[in-house]
């Protein structure tokens, strides 16, 4: 396994529009023993309720969103560009079919009890606030609605505290 340093927030300088969307990252959720990762490029990291936050949006049909339900913690990791095939198994297959560490030779870590990809060079481990559902009525521009929720799969807003941040 790798050895993670601890990172503090206010040495951080990155990118909000391009780190997730353009470099993907994986939200892991489970336990240490047993987890699922799962490949996102929307979300964000801001302040919320005086706390640094992590908002990540996750779809009804996902396996993730069970395993992020029973918990009280997830992490959201960045990896490697070496790592871009093994992103996207985890956007592409579910974990209600496969075991994704297998599939997409990541391998499961943890710390603090809270599961994460090891291959990461980056990860927030978080402590879940806030599970804010996403229906019909939340549009003020019925555009949104239509174009991205015909099916009826909303997300769901997971608000997370970063409890801690490490990087190597
Ligand atoms: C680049 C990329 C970004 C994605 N971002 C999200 C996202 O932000 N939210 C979401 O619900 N699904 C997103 N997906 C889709 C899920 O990763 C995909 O459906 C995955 O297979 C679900 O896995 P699970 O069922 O094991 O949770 C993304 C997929 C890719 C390839």
């Amino acid at each position: 396994m790798h050895v993670f340093q601890p990172l503090p927030l206010d040495l951080f300088e990155l990118n909000p529009f391009t780190k997730l969307n353009k470099e993907w990252a994986i939200v892991t959720a489970g336990t240490k023993k047993e987890a699922n990762p799962m490949t996102v490029s929307w979300g964000g990291l801001g302040t919320l309720w005086n706390k640094s936050v992590i908002t990540i949006y996750i779809r009804e049909s996902r396996y993730t969103k069970e395993y992020l339900d029973k918990n009280d913690f997830f992490s959201l990791s960045f990896l490697p560009n070496e790592n871009r095939n093994a992103l996207s198994v985890c956007g592409s297959v579910s974990g209600k079919d496969c075991d994704k560490w297998e599939e997409s030779g990541l391998t499961l870590n943890s710390r603090l009890g809270i599961p994460f990809p090891d291959e990461s060079s980056l990860v927030f481990l978080c402590k879940k606030l806030a599970c804010i559902p996403m229906t019909s009525d939340t549009f003020t521009d019925n555009e949104i609605n239509k174009k991205f929720y015909e099916n009826g799969d909303y997300h769901y807003m997971y608000i997370g505290e970063i409890m801690d941040a490490m990087a190597r």
